[in-house]
């Protein structure tokens, strides 16, 4: 292993293979099958066979989003997923008081908190952590005293990370939207730029780093090869295209860009 990867390794808190290290694992967000489920409020597609399907692909996690106003994701859902899932299970919720009793109740293996509001079509920006610091500090002890990792959806903006440090967070998500609908090459640019930075101090506090939102098949690349990014959260995308190709096939496809993508930029890093 080199000195880099070392330092990187041990930056991530301790020994670890170093294809964990490397390579970025997938989490799937399975929110989009119950959206069509509940548009005629059928039985069915259920995120459980979702779920089943994504893992037998090669997802790492499986995530999903209890929404306040319920909207796709249902309670039970949650709690036959907590039952059923093999990896590891991430919830998303707003810091309500609300769903940190549910949270107590499902033990997910992770918890990551997002700002909410009812008019959004999804979840629009990052959380405000440093303008919430009192009700994030005790949201995050309490779900750390129930033996749930906390991650935290932000802006990259440096600020808002190492606040996520200064409220006891694991771990940060950083907020990857604004860079995969950029207008132009150089706004690509200025955002990719940015996600670095975040990055970078992350890991620099002691803070895993994981990035989601907007997501798909052409940009995944771009985000894996920050190599400080050790998880990717991915929803719409792969659930788009396991319309057409099915779930097992639609994970297996992002899994391998990024793995690729990944490889190619430790590789460049090395050079
Ligand atoms: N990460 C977080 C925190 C999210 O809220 C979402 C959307 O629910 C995602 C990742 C996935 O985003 P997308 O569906 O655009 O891939």
């Amino acid at each position: 292993m080199s000195d880099a990867m070392r330092c990187h390794s041990a930056q991530l808190g301790g020994p670890m293979s170093l294809t964990k290290v490397l390579l970025p694992r997938l989490g799937v967000n399975i929110d989009h099958v119950a959206t069509v489920r509940q548009a005629r409020r059928a039985a069915y597609p259920k995120p459980t066979w979702a779920a089943q399907l994504a893992e037998l692909g090669g997802a790492d996690q499986i995530t999903l989003h209890l929404r306040e106003d319920r909207r796709h994701i249902q309670d039970e859902d949650l709690f036959l997923l907590r039952k059923t899932v093999q990896t590891r299970l991430n919830l998303e919720m707003a810091a309500t008081d609300e769903m940190l009793r549910i949270a107590f109740e499902a033990k997910p293996d992770m918890v990551t908190l997002v700002p909410e509001r009812r008019q959004e079509l999804t979840t629009e920006g990052g959380l405000d952590v440093a303008g919430n610091k009192d009700l994030l500090k005790r949201m995050v002890a309490e779900l750390k005293s129930a033996d749930i990792h906390v991650s935290i959806f932000v802006d990259p903006d440096l600020d808002q990370v190492q606040t996520c440090h200064r409220v006891g967070a694991d771990a940060v998500e950083l907020h990857t939207g604004r860079f995969c609908e950029a207008k132009s090459v150089r706004e690509a640019q200025e955002e990719h730029t940015r996600l670095v930075h975040a990055a970078k101090t992350a890991v620099k506090t002691k803070l895993r780093c994981y990035a989601g939102h907007g997501i798909h098949y052409d940009n995944v690349g771009d985000i894996a090869s920050i190599l400080e990014i050790e998880e990717l959260n991915i929803g719409h995308s792969i659930v788009a295209r396991a319309v057409m190709v099915g779930m097992e096939q639609a994970v297996r496809d992002m899994k391998a860009i990024a793995q690729a993508a990944r490889r190619d930029a430790v590789l460049f890093a090395k050079r």
